[in-house]
């Protein structure tokens, strides 16, 4: 808590420091109107960036020096570095999840980290996301149509590597046999949430990305519906993006192993629930609002939330915002301490180890 004070007078004091001596001489000469030329706008554009510079740095200095920090080596730290045996993308350090604890989190933008999923995993986050496209007879994941490549494939980042991971789990001994364990060694009864989202036509692209989950399937690593009642498998698979609702629940294949991800703003009369829907989101601005530079949420505001949260919670969906706000830092943390206690069933992040070094989900952590 600390830190978040420190930095706030830090930039205050900055703020009070700048103005005068740039905007006192110029008001001295010709007050008081101001004439709009260009280099005026030009000035004003570097005050803000100057400022948010400013703030941003003090933030992640105090963040950096002040935080609790991971004292973990990272095992990840050599991966994809020629002659580590870790070019191609499915390999992981044996043992890597042994000590991490999984937290509610769901890894946003989680291909752009140095190591796709595992990065999420070994933060603890127990939900992670893939944008895939369907281009040339395949699944490709990437944020956008240029981050594309041959090699980063759906089976290659996710499926691939969490058959893997999930075998070395579930060991067949003489005194194991059973196959449902899940990724986290911590807590092997933990789902592990596969979001994946539609970026191109979700009538051709899905039926895709149900055939491309089959060794997942096989394997009966698929959280699945049946008769009505949800059964938890060690991977649970979400559309979102494109995904068409119809070919979801549309789909008679007995039992149903992929879910919804149900409008968080529009649970209210409508018919998502456990049995088509798993998540339950909606990007927070659009459905929220902006909050601003205090952080607090306005009492309209925390209203809405309360009503998202608790239809969520009578449908047995979790509930989840994106698109929460990132920066400044202290407004970031506000508004993550707010949805915590407010019950989020899960929360968005982009900066994992902000999101993970600590455990928030203990009260009092922030
Ligand atoms: C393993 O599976 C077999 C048959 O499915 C069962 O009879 C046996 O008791 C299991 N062993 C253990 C250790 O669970
Ligand atoms: C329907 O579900 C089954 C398994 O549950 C899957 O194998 C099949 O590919 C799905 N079909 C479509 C069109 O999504």
């Amino acid at each position: 808590m600390a830190s978040w004070t420190s930095e706030k007078s830090a930039s205050a004091t900055v703020i009070v420091e700048y103005l005068p001596s740039g905007d006192g001489t110029r008001k001295a000469r010709r007050p008081p109107r101001i004439q709009w030329t260009w280099r005026t706008w030009l000035m004003c554009l570097a005050v803000v960036t100057l400022l948010f510079l400013v703030v941003s740095i003090s933030e992640k200095v105090a963040q950096h020096f002040l935080g609790p920090r991971r004292t973990k080596d990272d095992p990840l730290e050599n991966w994809g570095k020629p002659g580590t045996g870790t070019e191609e993308l499915a390999w992981y350090p044996t043992d890597f999840l042994r000590d991490v604890v999984p937290l509610p989190c769901h890894s946003h933008n989680d291909y752009w980290r140095k190591v796709p999923l595992f990065t999420a995993l070994y933060a603890g986050c127990t939900g992670v996301e893939a944008d895939v496209w369907l281009r040339h007879g395949d699944l490709l994941v990437g944020h956008d149509t240029a981050s594309l490549q041959a090699s980063r494939t759906f089976h290659s980042l996710y499926v691939n590597p969490l058959v893997d991971i999930l075998t070395r789990q579930n060991p067949s001994t003489d005194f194991y046999n059973d196959t449902r364990n899940g990724v986290f060694d911590t807590d092997p009864g933990q789902t592990l949430v596969l979001l994946v989202d539609v970026k191109t036509d979700g009538d051709e692209t899905w039926p895709w990305v149900m055939e491309q989950l089959g060794p997942l399937r096989e394997r009966g690593w698929l959280s699945y519906t049946e008769n009505g009642q949800f059964r938890q498998g060690p991977i649970t698979v979400v559309g979102t993006g494109n995904t068409p609702f119809d070919l979801v629940v549309g789909n008679k294949t007995s039992p149903r192993d992929a879910f919804f991800d149900a409008p968080l703003d529009r649970l209210e009369g409508s018919g998502f629930d456990a049995t088509n829907s798993y998540y339950a989101s909606v990007n927070f601005w659009d459905a929220v609002g902006q909050v601003w530079w205090k952080g607090e949420p306005s009492e309209a505001q925390l209203k809405k939330i309360r009503t998202h949260l608790r239809e969520a919670r009578s449908r047995e969906l979790v509930s989840r915002y994106w698109g929460l706000p990132a920066w400044p830092i202290h407004v970031r943390n506000r508004v993550w301490q707010v949805l915590v206690e407010e019950g989020i069933g899960m929360l968005n992040v982009d900066d994992l180890d902000a999101a993970t070094k600590q455990d928030w989900t203990k009260p009092g952590t922030f």
